[in-house]
């Protein structure tokens, strides 16, 4: 047997150390070692108590997520957590007292492993949790059953269905826990379980009676929660299943109840919904983890920051750096411009302050650490450079070449930009290795992805420094290739240009949003055009018209240019793809000359206009992105499938619950989606090529994530 859970025997008291890093997670062969451990300490006469702990820097993490891999089916899963339950009920009846003693996380299981000892003592800095949600399940070792006897049906509905741990105080506050231990939590866990055996305390959870005034409160919470949830949990399941197994906890005897909770647990854990949160848990972190750039490559402290550019996107990439206590130069050529930029600044930060997300202390704190200037004055002092001008390639360069004058050698020299060749900038500044790109979204300061763009020649140095700067700026940072648009706005034009041709075939601009925000996106295409820009997106054309290029091969519509020739940039003109009702408003009303545009649209291409189904434009959109993330993987602009996933999650709000665009179109079926390509092109003409590896997975009847 591994030895994951080993036994000693302290000052008269088992103690139960669980070893299993690197966060003590519940494997099979744990849970049956706690078993065994807690027989062991009951029989031994040298102990008159025991502590359950867990070695290294944190106590039970919970399940091993891996491990539900194997409940193929709600059967298995339904016959694994019987064994799982009695297990606990014997872990509770534990002759002698037995205390949990958590610090670091004591999460999901691990909580429900605390729950069934009969205390719980925690270092004050113990985070203390019901994460399952965020994994598409419900607590299914008893964490539904026990936890509102111990915290009442509110509190356990509330930490059941938004995943988010409670601090030690709040939980010894709410009865979750029995003590605080101030010193060293072992001799401190020690003392509290002789205390206990000297007064023969021993509490079973699942024997406290919740009073009649306790159910009828917690079945109006039950009620509560469930109108909440149709806000807060759109397209979800799981957040309903805790619910419903609360409530059966409270209307039923706890075996009863742990039946219910086991039944809700099989299903969801069979969901879809769990596959895509699961594989998006390891999505995130294996992003990090770059084949050729290992693990102990040296990296660079970042503790000064330059931006150039004081624009929308440069004043973002300012906050970030800003936020993480960062002191940031801010260029721009113009004062006035640099005076808008501070100002826009200013404004964001006082609109978090009158969300009680910042003191006006912190604003003012926050703020000081931003410096604005028209000169490239300080900039030897820095550590790194993030070029946020206009997306123009003779601006850009011109300012790597000036970059690689005032900055040190040693310097990053990072860029913006969203599409444009990062080796060209690269060569303009004469410090190749120095030089990636660094693409932010929008609102930089707010969206969590950073593309981080791989040059000819970057050093592993500096990929490696900007992986880890990401995370100090609270960025998932994802490393891409350097092709047009990299990864995010290589698949955007796709999944755009679709959206148009939709238009034009007949969907109105309202359907086309309305669907993808059903389908779980915060906002459709048209809707997060206006947000962004039309402007930015005509300029990017222009651009590549000037070099006799396009973003995606085939027919293009003619409505955003002719909108952008109308000055119609979207919210901050008060007209785009909607009326506004002024510059900047959010407010929109549909605009019937877009109806009249894609009437003639139509007509120029010879296309009769038809109603088109809700199905077809989720349908059209998504096997647009999955066929050209095809290729970008083919290409190697993308590491894996999940880093793709992690890039729409995190980029553009694609649901977490549909596991990203390529996940989404594995659990439509890859042959579906082939075939659709063929369907459309039949349809719809050329432009729509089934990329090869798509075609290659389908003939080997393998994934996007089963490549081998
Ligand atoms: N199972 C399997 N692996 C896990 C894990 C788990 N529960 N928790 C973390 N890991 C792995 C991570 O994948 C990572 O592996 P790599 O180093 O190979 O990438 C490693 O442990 C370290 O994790 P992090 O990088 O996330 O470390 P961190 O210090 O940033 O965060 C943490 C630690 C807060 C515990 C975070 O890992 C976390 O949130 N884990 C998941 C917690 C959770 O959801 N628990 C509930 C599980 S479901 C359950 O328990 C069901 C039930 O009712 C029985």
């Amino acid at each position: 047997m591994p030895n994951l859970v080993r036994y000693e025997v302290k000052d008269g008291v088992a103690v139960l150390t669980i070893d299993n890093p690197p966060v003590n997670a519940l494997a099979p062969e744990v849970w049956g070692e706690i078993d065994e451990a807690v027989k062991r300490g009951v029989a031994d006469p040298n102990a008159e108590a025991l502590v359950l702990i867990g070695a290294g820097t944190t106590f039970i993490a919970g399940a091993d997520i891996k491990a539900f891999e194997l409940l193929k089916t709600p059967a298995d899963s339904m016959a694994r957590s019987e064994g799982t339950h009695a297990l606990l009920k014997r872990v509770e009846d534990c002759t002698k007292p037995l205390v949990a003693a958590l610090h670091g996380n004591a999460l999901g299981g691990g909580l429900e492993v605390a729950q069934a000892c009969h205390f719980r003592v925690a270092t004050k800095d113990a985070k203390i949790g019901q994460p399952e949600v965020l994994l598409g399940i419900i607590p299914g070792a008893g964490g539904t059953q026990r936890l509102p006897r111990l915290a009442g049906a509110k509190m356990a509905l509330t930490m059941c269905t938004d995943g988010k741990p409670v601090t030690a105080p709040n939980a010894l506050a709410a009865g979750i826990i029995d003590h605080i231990v101030a010193d060293d939590l072992l001799t401190g866990a020690i003392a509290f379980a002789k205390s206990k055996a000297q007064a023969h305390e021993i509490r079973k959870v699942r024997d406290i009676v919740i009073n009649a005034d306790g159910v009828k409160a917690g079945l109006e919470a039950c009620d509560a929660m469930r109108a909440a949830l149709k806000k807060t949990a759109k397209g979800l399941r799981a957040p309903y299943a805790v619910v419903d197994a609360i409530e059966a906890g409270l209307k039923l005897s706890f075996d009863q109840g742990s039946v219910r909770e086991r039944e809700l647990f099989a299903d969801c854990v069979a969901s879809t919904e769990s596959k895509a949160l699961r594989h998006l848990f390891f999505a995130d972190r294996e992003v990090a983890k770059v084949p050729d750039v290992p693990k102990d490559t040296p990296t660079k402290d970042i503790t000064r920051a330059a931006v150039v550019g004081a624009g929308t996107m440069g004043g973002g990439i300012a906050m970030n750096y800003a936020n993480a206590g960062i002191p940031v130069l801010l260029k721009d050529v113009d004062q006035a411009a640099l005076d808008r930029g501070m100002a826009t600044i200013r404004k964001n930060y006082e609109v978090t302050m009158s969300k009680g997300k910042m003191t006006a202390e912190q604003v003012e704190k926050t703020m000081a650490l931003i410096t604005p200037t028209t000169t490239y004055d300080g900039f030897d002092q820095v550590d790194i450079v993030t070029e946020a001008v206009f997306e123009n390639m003779d601006l850009k360069k011109a300012t790597f070449t000036d970059l690689g004058r005032v900055t040190r050698p040693d310097c990053i020299l990072a860029s913006n930009s969203s599409t444009l060749d990062i080796d060209q900038f690269a060569n303009a500044s004469g410090r190749p290795a120095q030089v990636l790109g660094h693409h932010y979204f929008s609102p930089a300061n707010v969206m969590k992805l950073l593309e981080i763009v791989r040059g000819k020649e970057t050093s592993k140095e500096v990929i490696a420094s900007s992986l880890k700067l990401s995370k100090k700026l609270a960025k998932v940072g994802v490393v891409v290739g350097n092709c047009f648009g990299f990864v995010a706005n290589r698949m955007l034009a796709y999944y755009m240009r679709e959206a148009y041709l939709l238009l034009e075939e007949g969907a109105s601009v309202e359907q086309i949003d309305r669907v993808l925000v059903d389908f779980g996106l915060p906002v459709g295409p048209f809707g997060m055009q206006d947000i962004a820009g039309i402007d930015v997106g005509a300029r990017i054309r222009q651009y590549l018209k000037s070099i006799g290029k396009s973003r995606a091969e085939g027919p293009q519509s003619a409505i955003p240019d002719r909108l952008f020739e109308l000055g119609r940039y979207g919210q901050k003109t008060g007209a785009g793809w909607y009326m506004y009702d002024a510059p900047g408003s959010r407010n929109r009303t549909t605009d019937p000359l877009i109806e009249q545009m894609a009437n003639e649209e139509a007509k120029k291409r010879g296309i009769v206009r038809r109603p088109i189904s809700d199905e077809e434009i989720i349908a059209r959109i998504t096997t647009a992105l999955a066929n050209e993330g095809a290729r970008v993987l083919a290409d190697k602009f993308a590491t894996r499938p999940g880093d793709i996933d992690v890039i729409y999650v995190y980029g553009f709000g694609f649901p977490r619950y549909r596991g990203g665009p390529m996940f989404y179109a594995e659990t439509v079926g890859l042959p579906t989606v082939l075939s659709r390509v063929h369907e459309y092109r039949a349809r719809f003409g050329d432009y729509w090529e089934p990329a090869p590896l798509l075609e290659k997975l389908v003939a080997d009847g393998r994934g996007f994530y089963t490549q081998g």
